[in-house]
């Protein structure tokens, strides 16, 4: 495998995802700037973490779990828990579990997920599914933190992602390093992943114009 290409040029994910860039930003712009929409969102967020940590642990049940992967589900765990953490300091009370009424979107978010899982284990295999799904992911999560990060910044909310984005980096390379240079399997589950976010972020974006039409 050539050590020299990134998981963005392998993967073409970057490229196929400019289209999404502005509108996803114009979304977070929005959501950082209300206050109670922005803690439904990193509720949200904690759940597709805790999901993610959930994932890697039951899918290591009969397996030889290693320091990696270990640390990996460890970190995940702790993003939810960060997430959950600043979801209650922003949003100013107590957002016990994933309900409806704390978490933007939360079936979607789920759906979004379970999607993703079903149709790359029935790719891949269930064997190979926790490298697959976690690289498609992590490219997902270093492509929407960043771009999260980014609108953080310029809005002056006290909340800084680097420690987090650069867990989810060296998630991204070492998952990356798994994949045997198989990248049109990565380009094609990359894809498939895109396909599945859009309808995901489709249905955060109405629910935002509702909950603020509701007003
Ligand atoms: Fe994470
Ligand atoms: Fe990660």
């Amino acid at each position: 495998m050539s050590a020299s290409i990134s998981p963005w040029t392998a993967s073409g994910m970057r490229d196929e995802n400019k289209p999404y860039e502005a509108p996803v930003r114009a979304f977070l712009e929005a959501v950082v700037s209300d206050p109670l929409a922005h803690a439904r969102f990193m509720n949200m967020l904690s759940m597709l973490e805790h999901m993610g940590s959930r994932k890697i642990m039951l899918s290591q049940m009969n397996r030889t779990l290693t320091e990696e992967t270990l640390s990996h589900l460890s970190e995940e765990a702790r993003h939810a828990y960060f997430f959950k953490r600043h979801a209650e300091r922003i949003g100013g009370e107590k957002m016990d579990g994933f309900t409806d009424e704390n978490t933007m979107c939360r079936v979607s978010a789920m759906m979004y997920f379970g999607r993703l899982d079903a149709g790359i284990s029935k790719e891949v295999g269930d064997d190979a599914a926790y490298q697959w799904v976690s690289l498609v992911i992590e490219l997902r999560a270093c492509w929407l933190y960043e771009i999260y990060q980014d609108v953080l910044e310029k809005s002056g909310v006290a909340l800084s992602l680097s420690a987090l984005l650069a867990e989810e980096d060296q998630h991204l390379a070492d998952m990356f390093a798994h994949c045997g240079g198989r990248y049109d399997v990565l380009k094609r589950l990359s894809s498939y992943e895109t396909g599945l976010f859009v309808k995901f972020w489709h249905h955060l974006d109405i629910s935002r114009s509702l909950l603020q039409a509701a007003e």
